[in-house]
């Protein structure tokens, strides 16, 4: 099998364009690829287009030219049930606003993808338990998400983005609105969790110290991926 896991081929995305709308074009025939196991940081600046590289990278946008594959195989041209189901099984993402279920404990907003793809609770339990602990959190494992701290809840929402070890995870600000040593703790608690798995990463961030921790770093110039 192909080292690479994923893969986008000539990928032009423009916004705007429509009524008196000035058209932005945020890429421009991009290729990219990224292999498997390979921690990748996207450093550019604001505007850049970070966030709409990940969206369409995760399926999330499918309003863009170009092929992306995952495995080898084209997923670009699926429906959408189809898309949400290849995402579910292969794709993690961590935002910079976690997005947990405040009804849920910490342990429920783990497993619940889990749960979701039809697995047994008490395997999904235990799962939820070992990341939990990986993270340091077991014994808080039945607080709600407002009963946590901010980088506590972000562990929790790392804990769910890799609980059914997707081959790929992205990464958007995941420590944004962290301190600097909360950050740090974080980060290598992700990267530890997505070496162990196996995963490939992208993070997108402005903060230098997450640079100390990737594989490698890029940039997004003129609408192409740069590496640095
Ligand atoms: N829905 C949209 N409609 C029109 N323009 C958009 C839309 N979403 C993003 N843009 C524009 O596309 C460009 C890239 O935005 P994007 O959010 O991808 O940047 P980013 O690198 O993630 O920035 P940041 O570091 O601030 O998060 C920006 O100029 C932005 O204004
Ligand atoms: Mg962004």
């Amino acid at each position: 099998m192909s080292d690479t896991v994923l893969k986008l081929q000539k990928v032009t995305k423009v916004f705007g364009g429509k009524g008196d709308m000035p058209s932005i074009e945020i890429f421009k025939g991009m290729d990219f690829a990224i292999k498997r196991n390979e921690v990748l940081g996207l450093f550019s600046p604001s505007g850049s287009g970070k966030t709409t590289f990940l969206q369409i990278a995760g399926l999330l946008d499918s309003k863009f030219s170009g092929n992306i594959y995952i495995n080898g195989s084209r997923v670009d041209t699926k429906n959408d049930l189809q898309t949400s189901i290849i995402r579910r099984k292969n794709i993690g993402f961590v935002f910079q606003f976690h997005h947990l279920i405040q009804e849920f404990s910490a342990l429920e907003n783990v497993i619940f993808p889990l749960l979701f793809d039809g697995r047994k609770k008490k395997i999904a339990t235990q799962k939820g338990q070992y990341l939990l602990e990986k993270v340091g959190l077991v014994n808080r494992m039945n607080n709600r998400p407002a009963e946590l701290s901010g980088g506590e809840q972000q562990r929790v929402a790392i804990c769910r983005a890799i609980i059914n070890e997707p081959a790929l995870l992205f990464a958007d600000e995941p420590t944004g609105n962290l301190d600097q040593s909360t950050t740090t703790k974080v980060m290598r608690f992700l990267i530890e969790l997505i070496k162990e798995h196996n995963i490939s990463a992208i993070i997108a961030s402005h903060n230098p110290i997450i640079s100390k921790l990737v594989d490698k770093s890029a940039k997004i110039v003129d609408g192409k991926v740069v590496y640095s």
